[in-house]
């Protein structure tokens, strides 16, 4: 079923959604077509078994996941930005898909151990440290053992609205790469980990009826569950 209906964001409970109607959008993701790293990332290591795409957005990583994994719940806390990922995703591929709402900050609606592998990118930046550590937590109860997960996580962010002036999400916590690396190794200290560290080159991104220039640094980590 579409639902258009925009999901407005309410930043004080832990809610960054863009508010916006996601049928009215290109058919791309309104974040663009994926970052270089992260998609020969995605490319190159096992993916297999059932995965879950944590806050999936309008799907702009989805396809490459279930072209190799065997069944993906993509997630989301906005109807409209999934409902853009099911119409976008070829028929093929609808039969090894779910797409739920998911609160990222509340209990997940899944059973301990119950997937191969958490995919979550463009996000996890978004939230204070406390938030983040129950997030882990929450990615960890519903992994398997030897379970993988791939993330990406934004430091340094900037956004430059069109007059120049930098447009600021007041509640973000405004991450720089070390000391990002270094609160997601103490997170991940159980698992195996591997750090890439990349870039955003700037490119525009058109939300709420507003454009502006994101550029940013962020850090790609595959972590392996001991
Ligand atoms: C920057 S987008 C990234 C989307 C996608 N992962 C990607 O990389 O293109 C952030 C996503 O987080 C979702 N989101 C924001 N707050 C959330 C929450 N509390 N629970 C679940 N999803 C949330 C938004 O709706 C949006 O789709």
């Amino acid at each position: 079923m579409k639902t258009t209906k925009p999901r407005e964001p309410e930043e004080e409970k832990y809610i960054f959604t863009e508010g916006i109607n996601y049928s009215k959008t290109e058919q791309t993701s309104i974040w663009g077509t994926g970052d270089k790293d992260t998609l020969e990332l995605l490319k190159k290591i096992e993916i297999h078994g059932r995965w879950l795409n944590l806050a999936a957005g309008d799907g702009r990583y989805n396809l490459n996941l279930l072209e190799k994994a065997d069944f993906v719940v993509a997630s989301d806390i906005d109807e409209s930005a999934l409902s853009k990922l099911w119409q976008n995703t070829p028929d093929k591929f609808k039969a090894k898909l779910q797409t739920k709402v998911v609160d990222i900050t509340k209990k997940f609606p899944f059973e301990n151990n119950s997937f191969d592998g958490v995919f979550c990118t463009g996000t996890l930046h978004l939230f204070p440290k406390e938030i983040s550590r129950q997030i882990f937590s929450k990615i960890d109860r519903v992994l398997k053992t030897n379970g993988r997960i791939l993330i990406d996580f934004a430091t340094d962010i900037k956004r430059i609205l069109p007059d120049g002036k930098l447009y600021i999400r007041k509640s973000e916590p405004q991450y720089c790469l070390k000391e990002a690396a270094k609160f997601l190794k103490e997170l991940l200290k159980n698992y195996k980990v591997k750090i890439v560290e990349s870039e955003v080159p700037e490119e525009e991104i058109k939300t709420r009826g507003f454009v502006y220039k994101f550029s940013c640094k962020f850090i790609l980590i595959t972590a392996d569950k001991n």
